[in-house]
C-alpha cells in the first residue's frame, strides 16, 4: 500500500469526561487513517496506563507526570512525520498546553457531552461507583475537569453519531493538508 511519506505529523489530543466518546472516535479515525494508507499511531489512556504508565494513579501529580510521559512519545513520532491520535481524559489546561508546546501540529479536540449523559452512558460502570464514593480522583465528580478554552475542533457527541464526528475530524485533517482527501470508508451509525 502506498505510504504518504509528504504529509507532515501531527498530534490530534481528544480531550474530555470518561464516556464522552474519545476511544470510540479514535478507533473511527483509526480505520479510515489506515484505509487511506496514512502514516500515524494511536495512543489511549486505558492502553497506556497499562504499560507505560502502570505505576501511576490518578492523582493531579500522577495525571501530569501520566500525561508528560505520553508527550514525549506524541513529541517523538509528529517530529518524524506520523500522526498521533490521542484520547486521554487529560484534565488539567496547563498539561494540554505544555503537550502543545512540546508536538508537532497540535490539534485540541474537545469530546464534549454533558455530565448527566455521561452519567446516563457508565459505559465502564465507573461513574456509578464514584457516585458512591467507592472511586476517589474521579474526573467530573471528586476531580475537576477543566474545559479547553480554545480547542481547534469542539465535538459535541450528545448531538451526533461516532461515525459523524470522526468525519468532522478527518475534514479537518484534510483541509490542513495533514492527510490526503478520502471518499471515507466510516458508515453513518
Ligand atoms: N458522537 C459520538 N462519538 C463518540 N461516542 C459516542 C457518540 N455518540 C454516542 N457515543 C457513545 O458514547 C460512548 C463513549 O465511550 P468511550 O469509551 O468512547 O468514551 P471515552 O471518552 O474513551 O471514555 P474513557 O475516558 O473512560 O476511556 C460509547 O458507548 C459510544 O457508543
Ligand atoms: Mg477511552
Amino acid at each position: 500500500m502506498t505510504q504518504h511519506n509528504e504529509y507532515p505529523g501531527y498530534v490530534l489530543w481528544m480531550t474530555g469526561l470518561s464516556g464522552a466518546g474519545k476511544t470510540t472516535i479514535a478507533l473511527l479515525l483509526e480505520q479510515e487513517l489506515k484505509a487511506r494508507g496514512c502514516n500515524f499511531e494511536r495512543l489511549d489512556g486505558d492502553v497506556v496506563r497499562e504499560s507505560l504508565t502502570r505505576d501511576l494513579g490518578f492523582s493531579k501529580e500522577d495525571r501530569d507526570k501520566n500525561i508528560e510521559r505520553v508527550s514525549f512519545v506524541a513529541k517523538l513520532l509528529s517530529r518524524n512525520g506520523v500522526g498521533c491520535v490521542c484520547s486521554f481524559i487529560s484534565p488539567y489546561q496547563a498539561v494540554r498546553d505544555m503537550v502543545r508546546a512540546n508536538t508537532t501540529n497540535f490539534i485540541e479536540v474537545f469530546i464534549d457531552a454533558p455530565l448527566n449523559v455521561v452519567i446516563d452512558r457508565d459505559v465502564k460502570g465507573m461513574y456509578k461507583k464514584a457516585i458512591a464514593g467507592e472511586i476517589p480522583n474521579f474526573t467530573g465528580i471528586s476531580d475537576p475537569f477543566e474545559a479547553p478554552a480554545q480547542p481547534e475542533i469542539h465535538i459535541h457527541t450528545d448531538r451526533e453519531t461516532p461515525a459523524e464526528s470522526a468525519q468532522r475530524i478527518l475534514t479537518y485533517l484534510e483541509k490542513q493538508n495533514f492527510i490526503p482527501v478520502g471518499e471515507s470508508i466510516l458508515q453513518p451509525a
